[in-house]
């Protein structure tokens, strides 16, 4: 059996990898306690359970789903920009739901990226947006996200010979895994920038409803002329706590939506429509739930940075996202300092390399720990001063 170069070529998925270490220990018997993954603790709210439960009795849900989308959920999800961020999309055209917003990003390259094209990719990053270029046969540019540009990407300093050959830019604000946020004037820039170079964007606004101290992030939609060269992909996993249920959307450029809704319509046979009407619930129904998480991330958000700070870690608070990028210490790599905080105190953080090679020298923590194992987990990293401070003494 051979396999292709594709799969041969490519990386084991983050998290894969740290799901079997934990899974490893938990074997031995010993407890971890994990700020690895972002995937929400809180349950969904109930009303959209009720709305699943309900709609899945129905005999009509049990049968294929269309691509598209019901026509309802394209409505609501319309109806929700235009609540949300004042942008007005055609709900025919310039809307598509997806099986999470995972699916879409790994798939819109399939739509634009030929064998030997660039994508250009902030670098660190969610790593789906190169997996998917590379999946394509395509290949990512990085683009540095750095504390001195406030890890938003230098669009200026891309040659102009990789200008010439790419055809995506990708962006991500509130960003994973760096907890920065961009303004409107960033967005407007990067649509002029995609103007001139003849670029399409995605931008991954996963995180935009997660957000603190009265913040409210801004969606790429709003900037000056988004819908000409770009969409923006989002999610209901991370604002209505329903990783799980598996369901997200993209909007913006009608081509683009179009060719994704193509691609996917070879591919897949759309969302089950239980799930839908859920997704119509959590859009349409009461929006209090959205505060009420926020409140509990802050809470978490603020023990946590008291927590680092004390034990001499640099931290910068995050205004949105469920992350926090800490440097990590001198003399560690971030592989180095992970291990030695799951191997000494059984705590998992993310290495920032595995986002990038920009993410070398910092962890990533997921904020999406129940209370009672976050305070564990805070007082087993306040451990890991005590060690090191006894090593030293030594
Ligand atoms: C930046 C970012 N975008 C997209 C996703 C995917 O979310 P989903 O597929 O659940 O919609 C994630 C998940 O962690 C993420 O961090």
């Amino acid at each position: 059996m051979r396999m292709s170069r594709r799969v041969e070529n490519l990386p084991p998925y983050l998290f894969v990898e740290i799901s079997k270490k934990i899974a490893e220990k938990e074997a031995k018997g010993e407890e971890v306690i994990s700020f690895g993954i972002g995937d929400p603790d809180i349950p969904t709210p109930p009303n959209v359970v009720d709305r699943l439960c309900q709609t899945a009795q129905d005999p009509a849900n049990h049968r294929y789903p269309e691509t598209a989308g019901l026509p309802e959920l394209r409505r609501a999800i319309a109806e929700w920009y235009k609540s949300r961020f004042g942008v007005s999309l055609d709900a025919n055209s310039e809307v598509l739901p997806l099986i999470g917003s995972k699916e879409g990003i790994a798939h819109i390259a399939l739509c634009f990226i030929d064998y030997g094209d660039i994508a250009l990719v902030p670098d660190p990053a969610y790593p789906v947006y190169s997996i998917g270029t590379m999946l394509a046969g395509g290949r990512p540019y990085y683009m540095p996200l750095t504390e001195g540009n406030n890890f938003l990407p230098d669009l200026d300093a891309i040659p102009a010979h990789v200008l010439r050959r790419a055809k995506l830019l990708w962006i991500s604000y509130p960003n994973n895994p760096t907890g920065a946020v961009a303004d409107l004037d960033f967005f407007n820039r990067a649509v002029k920038f995609a103007r001139q170079h003849d670029l399409a964007i995605c931008h991954d606004g996963a995180y935009s409803e997660v957000a603190f101290d009265g913040y409210q992030p801004v969606s790429f939609m709003q900037a000056d002329g988004a819908k000409e060269v770009g969409v923006e992909f989002h999610s209901l996993s991370k604002s209505y706590n329903m990783t799980g249920w598996r369901i997200g959307m993209v909007v913006g450029n009608a081509a683009m939506v179009d060719a994704l809704g193509r691609v996917k319509s070879n591919l897949d046979s759309g969302i089950p429509q239980a799930i839908q009407y859920a997704a119509i619930e959590a859009l349409t129904g009461p929006q209090d739930c959205v505060q009420e998480h926020n409140a509990i991330y802050q809470r978490r958000r603020d023990l946590v940075i008291d927590m680092l700070n004390n034990i001499g870690l640099e931290v910068r608070p995050p205004k949105a996202g469920f992350y926090i990028w800490v440097r990590v210490p001198e003399g560690y790599t971030s592989v180095e300092f992970a291990t030695e905080l799951l191997e000494k105190f059984g705590v998992v953080v993310t290495p920032g390399v595995g986002y990038g090679k920009n993410g070398e020298g910092y962890i990533r923590l997921s904020l999406t720990v129940p209370d009672a194992g976050l305070v564990k987990g805070l007082s087993r990293l306040a451990g890991w001063r005590r060690t090191r401070k006894q090593s030293k003494d030594k």
